[in-house]
């Protein structure tokens, strides 16, 4: 069993990012940014938020972070969207999910330029990625992809369970695994809330990617021997010994599941570090495209 080292990936990539970056800014040009938006005080999103602006520090990038009161009308966040679409020195910027409930994440999402949609919600990218066009690809499935590349994971013709049918992570991860390519080429099934029989679905997979955010959903009686498992679940679980106050939890019981595989992700240190080198990738395309 090899424990996919995401924290360790996501370091290698940031360095080489890093080096063009510095290659590029040396040349005389000017560094990539990358902005986000942020209402209301989520606590989660402003964990995510900190964390996109220290990886954007660490490629020598610069970003910005717009925060607005949760109360903030949708036509001002519209408005603020228009201002990044239109400001030749941002280069891409994402709106942090989820909003508050007044607000209609859809319009939002479509109102951004989608060759500045870093986070590949817009419908344009989601229909070219679908496609098989070039495109800002959503970031976890992006990283995913990216982790099976780097440890050479083979795909091709392999039996692949997506357990989730989110927009952001369940679906293009289905839409990229079974396209021509390598990582590509699998056989792919999704389950979600309606599926029956997941557990003889799980059994028959060769790889399994947990997305459905219900901690320690996937069991080892779910899995075969040698499969590999990824593990996209990052539920805030109580925990009064923590400093945090937390704990995250992942979507499979890794304790019990692992020493059955092949290959897995742990959480943390797993998919969650690729996630936010995927959306820097995206950064330095839409810099390198709109440039
Ligand atoms: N909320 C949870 N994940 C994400 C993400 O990848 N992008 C944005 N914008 N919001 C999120």
């Amino acid at each position: 069993m090899q424990i996919i080292d995401g924290k360790k990936v996501a370091a290698e990539v940031k360095a080489e990012i890093r080096a063009e970056v510095d290659r590029l800014t040396a040349a005389g040009q000017r560094a990539p940014q990358l902005a986000a938006i942020l209402v209301g005080d989520d606590g989660a999103s402003q964990t995510y938020v900190a964390g996109k602006e220290k990886a954007c520090a660490e490629c020598g990038f610069r970003s910005q972070v717009l925060r607005f009161a949760g109360t903030l009308t949708e036509a001002a966040l519209l408005a603020a969207i228009a201002r990044l679409n239109a400001d030749d020195e941002v280069d891409g910027f994402i709106v942090q999910l989820p909003l508050p409930p007044h607000i209609s994440e859809q319009k939002v999402i479509e109102a951004i330029d989608p060759a500045k949609d870093v986070d590949g919600f817009h419908p344009v990218n989601v229909g070219r990625m679908t496609i098989g066009l070039p495109a800002y690809v959503s970031a976890t499935p992006a990283g995913i992809v990216e982790l099976l590349r780097r440890y050479r994971i083979p795909t091709a013709g392999k039996r692949c369970v997506v357990l989730g049918r989110s927009n952001i992570v369940g679906r293009p991860m289905m839409n990229l695994l079974s396209q021509k390519g390598d990582p590509g080429d699998c056989t792919v099934t999704l389950c979600h809330s309606r599926s029956r029989n997941i557990k003889e679905l799980c059994l028959a997979a060769d790889i399994i990617v947990a997305a459905l955010g219900k901690p320690e959903f996937l069991t080892a009686d779910m899995v075969k021997e040698g499969a590999v498992v990824i593990d996209v679940g990052i539920t805030r679980t109580p925990a009064p010994e923590a400093k945090s106050g937390f704990r995250l939890k992942g979507d499979v019981r890794y304790d019990e599941v692992a020493p059955k595989c092949s290959y897995i992700t742990p959480v943390p240190g797993g998919v969650g570090p690729m996630t936010i080198v995927s959306l820097m990738k995206n950064t330095l395309k839409a810099y390198k495209n709109n440039g």
